[in-house]
């Protein structure tokens, strides 16, 4: 596999597994808020990272590419309210999103069709991560202050598979 190619997906590792960090640091939030519905949500969201982590790693190793893994960054804890931290999360998911493109594009001008095909479950996986976060706001500004329908909300996130 091409050296740079392999150098990004290696990046892209460590950027998923710090989303999983990212979302761990929201679940330590909404343990600390008493909402266990939402912190459960966001543990399986953090589940997820570390697995599209895990499929990249793999594919490294099937390619019989270097696989090298850097050092993490600390993720805050700290956040202002329930609405904010799913605005940060759909933020983070636009960021991640515009760095898979960017790993897509690479892979077609490198005519890497084997490393395209793989990014592609990655593309589509984007569009339901985004779709997730914009859900859960679109949710949390019609409860606006009422708290009712708050702790509603989390009871539901509870059930997130
Ligand atoms: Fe791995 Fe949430 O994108």
């Amino acid at each position: 596999m091409n050296d740079a190619l392999t150098a990004k997906i290696n990046d892209q590792i460590n950027k998923e597994l710090y989303s999983g960090y990212i979302y761990l640091g929201m679940a330590a939030y909404f343990e600390g808020e008493n909402l266990p519905g939402f912190a459960h949500w966001m543990k399986r969201q953090a589940e997820e990272e570390v697995e599209h982590a895990m499929k990249m790693f793999t594919f490294l190793a099937e390619r019989g590419a270097p696989i090298t893994l850097d050092a993490i960054d600390g993720p805050t804890t700290e956040y202002d309210s329930v609405l904010g931290v799913f605005r940060a999360g759909l933020e983070h998911e636009q960021y991640v999103t515009g760095l898979i493109n960017d790993l897509y594009e690479s892979a077609l001008a490198e005519k890497d069709h084997a490393t395209a095909i793989f990014l592609q479950w990655f593309v589509t996986e984007q569009v339901e991560e985004e779709d997730s976060f914009g859900s859960m706001i679109e949710d949390l500004e019609r409860v606006g202050d009422c708290g009712k329908a708050l702790y509603m909300m989390d009871r539901a996130a509870a059930s997130r598979e």
